[in-house]
């Protein structure tokens, strides 16, 4: 790491709207200032990646931001493509560097969030985590119940069965049959791989649905932030609410 990428903790705090750089100096004196959780002393320097933490609140020297993108076919869930194609970081026009919470394919359209919350993105990504996934997908030929319920119960990949998910019939006509499938794992091309497995491959896919959020009416190709009731619900799946509550809670005690 170089020194030049470090940066002097008052400036941080003063970028990150805790106080001015003096009253940063005044909050470091007074030992209420932790750099990867240990105590910091006026004029240290922060390296990117380490954590600062005001009260053991975390300071976030970048604005947050959360995105949902309504994710239009043919751009690349990367934030830079080797081909050249559009990429989800192009389709959202933000000032913050984003990135993508998960990846769809190139040709899956729907709902993407992007934010710069490395925590919560890590939370969301982890397999242990399960997230609800919502994909509707238009497939070849007339899906039966019974092989719905096939698809519900796992079927066999070359990674492995899938697990157990929730999977209905939303139509059927004389062109193929729209699914509705909720899964919680998000292997790769997870959703085209099943309905393959059971001989009705996906002509079109789109998400509709992550953990708590829903693309509703969003356009094709749009993105807009998350409301504040969408962000308490999506920390609310992850335990992220909880985290923050219990630490306000150890704030607030030893305050008194
Ligand atoms: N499943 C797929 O097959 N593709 C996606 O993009 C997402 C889930």
């Amino acid at each position: 790491m170089q020194d030049s990428d470090a940066t002097r903790l008052n400036r941080l705090l003063a970028a990150a709207g805790v106080s001015s750089r003096r009253g940063s100096d005044v909050l470091i004196a007074a030992g209420r200032v932790t750099i990867d959780g240990v105590v910091a002393e006026v004029g240290a320097r922060v390296t990117p990646g380490q954590k600062v933490a005001v009260d053991g609140r975390i300071v976030h020297a970048q604005r947050q931001i959360y995105l949902m993108l309504h994710k239009p076919g043919g751009v690349v869930t990367t934030a830079s493509d080797p081909q050249g194609r559009p990429t989800v970081i192009d389709a959202v026009h933000v000032r913050e560097r984003v990135f993508p919470v998960g990846r769809l394919d190139v040709s899956t359209t729907g709902l993407l969030l992007l934010t710069n919350d490395g925590a919560l993105a890590d939370r969301l990504m982890h397999p242990r985590g399960g997230i609800r996934k919502t994909y509707h997908a238009l497939v070849r030929g007339i899906v039966s119940d019974e092989t719905a319920s096939r698809l519900a119960a796992g079927v066999d990949l070359d990674d492995g069965p899938t697990a157990p998910a929730e999977v209905r019939v939303a139509g059927r006509d004389a062109y193929g049959s729209v699914l509705e499938l909720v899964l919680r794992e998000g292997r790769n091309r997870q959703v085209r791989r099943m309905c393959e497995a059971v001989g009705h491959p996906v002509r079109a896919l789109r998400r509709t649905g992550y953990g708590p959020l829903r693309l509703g009416e969003l356009a094709e190709g749009a993105s807009r932030r998350l409301t504040e009731r969408e962000l308490t619900d999506i920390r609310r799946v992850t335990g992220l609410d909880v985290e923050v509550r219990s630490a306000h809670a150890r704030r607030g005690r030893q305050a008194r």
